[in-house]
């Protein structure tokens, strides 16, 4: 690929690796310190010491809540839970082919064409409309995930947090308080990363003034592939093709020698280890020892150490969360899903970002293909 000047109109970096293309307050990633810092706040302690919901409006409104604004946002959190028919009937009428993936992303389009203020950019209309599809996309994974067990909708409870609500609908059983625990701090972690690729996705969206739902559901096309969010799935997919520690080495090299990409593993931002491994990693170790599954923690850092070894490559977040959403009971194809779950709380926060102070986005390209020439007449 050519370069020209730095900086210039032809200099061109793939994959606008190390390009800075807006300023933004939601988040900030530092590679050199390897730290994630949420409106300020580290990640890890916001992980430690406060709830999902507490998370969410931080990252909408800057702040964390006072008590009186959790409280408000919880009454809307909760009065918005319940799957609108027309949206149980699509994800009941999809075909159990489709990945849970098209199917919250079809979910999220007809949610915007169901909502008459889908339109309305106001600052007050795309806070409400944030606040209501956070409210409601576990329902949707949740009814994904039970109809391909053959089990019917659970509906949500308003005695819980957003979390243990979220476990109770998929698995229709009261939550185990480290169960509970463990998913909000993978919700938590989840929740934002600056312009990662379906953020960025949803930030292009919402730059050519389109809606709210449209800059949702092409993030979550774009959190689909396995370079992105699909990779917590391909961990758990990995697991089970290696099966014990002892083969991991041998799997590893092999799959080297193949020249696949180990899912899991690597940063395009960090190079020193993604800092919010540590935290996920810990709540990992926690539910390894609850459910006695130590052959689990055993091939999680056989394939780890083999891979420092390698390639000198350390895991991403999706590399503890997949075998932590395995052991809380879900399905390897809803990883992916709840990872929109949470991320659609940073998606919605640039988005309106994004609508505050706009520009178009529309980056150029180089043109390398055939030179000028004539259309032959026929
Ligand atoms: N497995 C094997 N080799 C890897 C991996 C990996 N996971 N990651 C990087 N490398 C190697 C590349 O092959 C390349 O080697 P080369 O120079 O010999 O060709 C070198 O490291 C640089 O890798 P790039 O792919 O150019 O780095 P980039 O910054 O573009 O990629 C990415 C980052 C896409 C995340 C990459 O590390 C990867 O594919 N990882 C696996 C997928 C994954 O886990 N994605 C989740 C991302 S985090 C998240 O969404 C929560």
């Amino acid at each position: 690929m050519s370069s020209t000047a730095a900086g210039g109109p032809g200099e061109i970096r793939k994959g606008l690796a190390g390009v800075v293309v807006d300023v933004t307050s939601v988040s900030k990633v530092d590679p050199e310190s390897n730290s994630l810092l949420y409106r300020g706040y580290p990640v890890q302690d916001l992980a430690e010491r406060t709830s999902f919901e507490e998370v969410a409006h931080l990252l909408w409104h800057g702040e964390l809540p006072t008590p009186a604004q959790l409280a408000a946002q919880t009454v809307t959190e909760r009065s918005h839970r319940a799957l609108p028919d027309a949206v149980r009937d699509l994800v009941l009428s999809l075909p159990t082919t489709a990945h849970p993936m098209d199917v919250v992303r079809s979910a999220v389009s007809l949610l915007g064409a169901l909502d008459p203020t889908a339109d309305d950019t106001s600052p007050e209309a795309e806070q409400a409309k944030a606040g209501r599809l956070w409210a409601v996309l576990p329902g949707v994974v949740a009814l994904d995930q039970r109809r391909r067990r053959g089990l019917d909708l659970v509906e949500p409870r308003d005695d819980l947090g957003y979390a243990a609500n979220f476990l109770w609908t998929t698995f229709g059983e009261e939550p185990a308080p480290e169960a509970v625990r463990a998913f909000e701090v993978s919700m938590v972690l989840y929740a934002e990363h600056s312009f990662n690729a379906s953020t960025f996705t949803a930030r292009v969206v919402t730059s050519t003034l389109s809606d709210l739902y449209s800059a949702v559901t092409a993030a979550v096309g774009a959190l689909k592939g396995p370079l992105h969010g699909g990779a917590n799935e391909a961990v758990m997919e990995a697991f089970a093709e290696i099966g014990s520690a002892d083969r991991a080495a041998a799997w590893l090299d092999d799959a080297l020698a193949a020249r696949r990409k180990i899912m899991g593993f690597g940063h395009r931002v960090y190079k020193h280890g993604d800092s919010r491994v540590p935290t996920m990693k810990a709540t990992l170790d926690d539910l390894v020892a609850h459910h006695g599954r130590a052959d689990l923690g055993e091939l999680y850092d056989a394939l780890a150490d083999a891979m420092a070894v390698r390639k000198g490559i350390l895991p991403n977040l999706d590399y503890p969360a997949g075998p932590a959403y395995h052991l809380l009971g879900f399905d390897t194809q809803t990883f992916t899903p709840l990872f929109v779950a949470s991320r659609v709380v940073g998606w919605t926060a640039h988005v309106m970002e994004q609508r505050a102070a706009n520009a178009l986005i529309r980056p150029l390209s180089e043109y390398v293909g055939a030179p000028r020439r004539e259309v032959p007449r026929r």
